[in-house]
C-alpha cells in the first residue's frame, strides 16, 4: 500500500493521509509543523489555543511514531517552549536520543534571554535499534585568514583530516534569511539541515517521511542524497512547488559512490566511516598541524554536482531555468 506514495507529495490533512501509511514502514520522520506563532501561511491559521495546538500536535507525533519502523528515527523541529512538551509526551512511547540545538537566531522576541535557536528531538522508536551513524563537518575557519576557529593548542597534529565529528550543537548551518532567496513560503528550512538529518540515520533507498512539507525541503534532499520520501502538504501551492523543484533535482550528490551533502559548492557533511574512501577526492595539508591555516580542498571542483535545487529559490512554479546561467545563491548570515 504505501508504494503509492513514494516519491509523492500528497496535498491534504496529515492526519487523514498518514491513515494510508501502514505501521511501521518509514525509515525516518521528519516534522517541521507550524509553531503556532501566528505565521502567514496560505491555508493554515497559525493560531490555536494553548492546549488545542498541544492535543493536535499529539495526533501527528502519535502518528510519526506508529509507521516508523523499530530500526527507525523519529526527528521534531521546533521552537524551545514546545519541544518540552513534545518530549514529555514522546518519552512515553519512543527513546530520547538527542536535543539538537540548531543555532539559528530569530526576530528578538520578550524581555528576558533572546532566542538564539531552534531544537530539533531526536527519538529512536526502539531503544538502541535506530541506525546512526556518526558524521564529520569540515574544520570552521576565520573567513577572511582562513585560520581554524577553535584553537587546539599542543593537539594541532591529532586534528581529522577533513574536520571534526558533529556534536549536538548545530553551529554552521543558517537560515535562509533573504526573501530573494526562498520561495514564497514563511518558514523555509535550509536543505543542507536535512541532508544532515538523512545521512545520519538512513541509508540509500531508505523512506523518509514529513508530514508537513512546505515546499518540499526534505523530499528534495532526500531525493539528492538517494533516498525515497513521501511528503504531506494542506497547501495546494506549496505541493505545486514542491514538484516544480522536485523534477529539477538530481540524485547526484555524491563523491564516487559515497553519499555526501553539498551546500554553495562545498561538502558540508560527510559520514565518519566514509572518510577513507572520500580522502582520496581530496587535498589534505601536509603535516596535519598545517590544517591550522591550510584547508583540506577538493582534487577536482568539476566532481561537485551541479544540481538546480541548489538554489534555495526556484518557486512560482512557472520559472524557467536557464542551464547555462546557473548560480548558486549563498544565504544571508
Ligand atoms: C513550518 S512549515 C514547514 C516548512 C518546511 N519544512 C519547508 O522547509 O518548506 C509547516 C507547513 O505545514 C503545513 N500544514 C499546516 N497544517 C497542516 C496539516 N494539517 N497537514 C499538512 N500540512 C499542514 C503548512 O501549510 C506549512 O507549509
Amino acid at each position: 500500500m504505501i508504494d503509492k506514495y513514494i516519491n509523492k507529495i500528497c496535498q491534504g490533512d496529515c492526519l487523514e493521509l498518514f491513515k494510508n501509511i501502514p505501521d511501521n514502514s518509514v525509515d525516518m520522520t521528519f516534522a517541521d509543523p507550524p509553531f503556532n506563532l501566528k505565521k502567514n501561511y496560505k491555508s493554515y491559521k497559525d493560531s490555536l489555543e494553548f492546549q488545542e495546538y498541544l492535543n493536535w500536535c499529539e495526533q501527528w507525533i502519535s502518528e510519526m511514531i506508529r509507521v516508523t519502523k523499530p530500526t527507525g528515527s523519529i526527528f521534531v523541529h521546533n521552537i524551545p517552549k514546545w519541544l518540552t512538551y513534545y518530549a514529555t509526551y514522546l518519552n512515553k512511547f519512543a527513546h530520547f536520543k538527542h536535543w539538537i540545538s540548531w543555532d539559528a537566531p530569530s526576530a528578538p522576541m520578550g524581555k528576558s534571554l533572546q532566542p538564539a535557536h531552534y531544537g530539533i528531538l531526536f527519538y529512536e522508536k526502539k531503544e538502541k535499534k535506530s541506525k546512526i551513524y556518526e558524521l564529520r563537518y569540515p574544520h570552521k575557519r576565520d573567513r577572511k585568514q582562513g585560520f581554524l576557529l577553535k584553537d587546539y593548542g599542543g593537539k594541532k597534529d591529532g586534528l581529522h583530516q577533513f574536520g571534526p565529528l558533529i556534536s549536538d550543537v548545530w553551529t554552521d548551518i543558517h537560515r535562509i534569511k533573504h526573501n530573494k532567496n526562498r520561495d514564497t513560503h514563511p518558514c523555509q528550512l535550509p536543505i543542507h539541515l536535512l541532508d544532515r538529518l538523512i545521512l545520519m540515520t538512513t541509508d540509500e533507498n531508505d523512506i523518509v517521511l514529513d508530514p508537513f512539507s512546505g515546499t518540499g525541503t526534505t523530499a528534495i534532499s532526500a531525493k539528492r542524497t538517494g533516498r525515497k520520501y513521501i511528503g504531506f502538504e494542506l497547501d495546494p501551492f506549496y505541493v505545486q512547488i514542491s514538484e516544480e523543484k522536485l523534477n529539477k533535482t538530481l540524485s547526484n550528490y555524491k563523491l564516487g559512490n559515497i553519499w555526501v551533502s553539498f551546500y554553495l559548492q562545498e561538502i558540508v557533511t560527510i559520514r565518519d566511516k566514509d572518510w577513507e574512501s572520500l580522502r582520496p577526492f581530496f587535498n589534505i595539508p601536509h603535516p596535519i598541524r598545517t590544517t591550522d591555516y591550510i584547508k583540506t580542498t577538493l582534487k577536482n571542483r568539476k566532481l561537485i554536482p551541479l544540481n538546480k535545487s541548489d538554489t534555495s529559490k526556484l518557486n512560482n512554479c512557472n520559472i524557467k531555468i536557464d542551464n547555462t546561467k546557473i548560480k548558486y545563491i549563498e544565504e544571508v548570515t
